[in-house]
């Protein structure tokens, strides 16, 4: 029987908590965008008396003009409150919704089900105890069910419902249920979830959403709210080590001084110890005050500020520990990357990283593998596409002070930014530090390098030509170097095609491969400036973010981006290689300017035009303007 298989797992009581104080249960509801998400979201606001009667009129007339329920009113409508979500029909961003019964409150996170879905989602999850995730009976169990399952399981939620919802549309057939059922089962094995709860319902006709739906008498377990009111989600932890980010720092008066944050978890007590996190100091709370007065000791989710006893050293930034059961402090770690963006991931390419503290460069220095969302199969990858779920080991430019993700939701995890466009394109989920980065130190080295360039009577600089295939930067890039040597400066010319032959041979063409071949370079050019030398680069280099990296990893003021800037027809008449009527017959795949993007420099130092000048000129402006502030 149907029945018996949904109630798997469930740990529910149907006459639970009575006489306890209301608990607190946030959830998310996800699935595709016609699953009847918001649907639902109103039908339980309307079930449990949220909706005042002039708010319902309006709906019911909104329902007439814009609804999709025929004469019944389309909750949805209330839901989508946002005019262009009603005419697009779908729902965006991620709304939140408070609603409450006899024995406990809720907050809902509605998360949307169309393509950027995991980037709200993975926002919703983070916080959330349980999700539903809602399936239409017509169509079973879809990718993006597994996927959404996938993620909330991965985002630490140990609660889960299916909602076999529109089942009025397969005529309440119990069979249809349990396919679903076998099929998900199949698939939810691969999960970490605590209680796994099915109900059949229809959230248009309100089946088994507040009540029991007569409809559907094959189903004996409870409807939606009686589950989520009795479901027996894991108290939030006071035992958990105590963390304490700290949000800022506040001195009202030179008497005070505070800092205020929310406890990210376990407690505080006045007179308990405490240590920050990365410098290792440790204090004795004096006070723990709030906008209600003082406290003798405060709990997870509590907003305080702190007073300590000493004056130690804690800026915005900081977290406030446990000293005896610390977080771990690295600037390598293992994590889960969820990935949203239309760009793909790429190791080598510096992300902003931030946590609930810190805000660091970091790079992914080796994606281990893709999980498969359907069989979690380990999958060799590149580069992480959008939706992806990766295993990646990175590498920050200073040391972050965490815990792992499974320990600690709000410590052990993180988003990454687009250094360019400040768009959040993925989510991490911290498993635990690599030892190894702290065995390696850096050596000091006695001759540093003012005294090998003084040596050399030079300055050194990195000189970094970019610019399509047949521009004209190798040309223009031997002429400097000759100008350069004939007036006793020592240099060095990293071109493309060379490097390509020896230490970046295993590299090819694709976004990746490029995003290596420039990080490689970058370093080598970087040691060059440090032995010394003026270095020139002669590159493609076709992306503005590496070329970026390559100016941040150089001492500032020695980096010199010189854009040799050819129309692409131009080039592709020169051809000096024949590439280009290779690349335009479709013999050379991924060709820059082509069939692979070249994004041009915004700001570099010299923007040099070939058609308006010959190689010589050029070479002498770029000496002119090197030599401007040098011996
Ligand atoms: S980069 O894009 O990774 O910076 P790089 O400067 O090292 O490129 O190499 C470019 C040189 O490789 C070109 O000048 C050309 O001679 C050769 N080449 C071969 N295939 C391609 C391709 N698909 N796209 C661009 N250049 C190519």
């Amino acid at each position: 029987m149907a029945n018996r298989d949904i109630e798997t797992g469930l740990s529910h009581s149907a006459d639970g908590s009575g006489a306890q104080p209301r608990t607190l249960l946030r959830f998310l509801t996800c699935g595709s965008v016609d699953d009847g998400k918001s649907t639902l979201i109103g039908r339980l606001l309307h079930d449990t008396g949220q909706i005042p009667d002039d708010q319902m009129e309006t709906l019911a007339r909104d329902s007439a003009r814009h609804g999709t329920a025929g004469d019944a009113v389309d909750f949805a409508l209330l839901v989508d409150g946002l005019q262009a979500e009603r005419e697009q029909g779908i729902t965006i961003d991620v709304a939140y919704r408070y609603f409450s019964t006899e024995r406990r409150k809720f907050i809902v996170a509605d998360t949307p089900g169309h393509e950027e879905y995991t980037r709200n989602m993975a926002t919703g999850a983070s916080t959330a105890d349980l999700a539903i995730v809602l399936v239409d009976a017509r169509c079973g169990i879809l990718a993006q069910t597994r996927r959404h399952s996938t993620i909330a399981s991965l985002l630490g939620i140990r609660h889960m419902v299916l909602a076999v919802n529109k089942i009025d549309l397969v005529g309440y057939d119990d069979q249809a249920f349990c396919r679903i059922i076998e099929d998900f089962r199949e698939f939810a094995e691969g999960l970490s979830f605590e209680s796994l709860c099915a109900i059949p319902m229809s959230a248009r006709h309100g089946d088994n959403v507040s009540g029991r739906s007569p409809k559907t008498p094959w189903y004996d377990g409870p409807s939606l709210l009686e589950h989520l009111e009795t479901v027996d989600v894991e108290p939030r932890s006071c035992e958990k080590p105590f963390r304490f980010p700290v949000q800022y720092v506040s001195r009202p008066n030179a008497d005070f001084r505070g800092f205020a944050g929310q406890i990210a978890s376990g407690s505080i007590a006045v007179g308990d110890a405490v240590a920050v996190a990365k410098s290792g100091q440790t204090s004795v709370v004096r006070d723990i005050v709030t906008f209600d007065g003082a406290l003798a000791r405060a709990i997870e989710g509590q907003a305080v500020t702190l007073v300590l006893q000493d004056e130690i050293d804690v800026s915005r930034g900081n977290m406030l520990v446990a000293p005896d059961n610390r977080p771990h402090i690295a600037d390598q770690f293992q994590a889960r990357i969820i990935w949203f963006d239309a760009d793909p991931l790429i190791p080598g390419r510096s992300y902003v990283l931030r946590t609930e503290t810190d805000s660091v460069t970091a790079t992914v220095t080796t994606l281990k593998h893709r999980v498969d969302i359907n069989s979690f199969a380990h999958i060799a990858a590149k580069s992480l596409q959008m939706n992806d779920i990766g295993v990646c080991n990175l590498s920050t430019q200073a040391p972050l002070a965490f815990d792992a993700y499974d320990d600690n939701r709000v410590t052990g995890h993180f988003i990454l930014i687009d250094r360019l466009t400040d768009r959040t394109v993925g989510a991490g989920l911290i498993d635990y530090p690599l030892r190894r980065a702290a065995n390696v130190h850096w050596q000091a080295l006695e001759v540093n390098r003012d005294a090998r360039a003084a040596l050399k009577h030079q300055k050194p600089a990195v000189i970094w030509f970019t610019g399509l295939s047949g521009s004209g930067k190798s040309t223009i890039a031997n002429r400097l170097e000759k100008l350069l040597h004939a007036r006793g400066h020592h240099t060095y010319m990293l071109d493309g095609d060379n490097v390509r032959h020896g230490l970046n041979r295993d590299l090819g063409f694709t976004d990746a491969d490029r995003v290596e071949n420039i990080r490689r370079v970058a370093e080598v050019a970087k040691l060059m400036a440090d032995a010394g030398l003026i270095v020139i680069v002669s590159f493609i280099s076709p992306f503005r973010s590496e070329r970026r990296l390559a100016r941040e990893m150089m001492v500032p003021g020695e980096f010199m981006e010189v854009f040799i800037d050819t129309p692409l027809e131009e080039c592709a008449r020169r051809d000096p290689k024949g590439l280009y009527k290779k690349a335009m017959n479709g013999e050379i795949q991924n060709f820059t300017g082509i069939t692979s993007p070249y994004e041009p420099p915004l700001a570099p130092e010299l923007h040099l035009k070939t058609l308006d000048a010959g190689p010589e000129e050029l070479a002498m402006q770029i000496e002119l303007l090197l030599g401007a502030d040098r011996p």
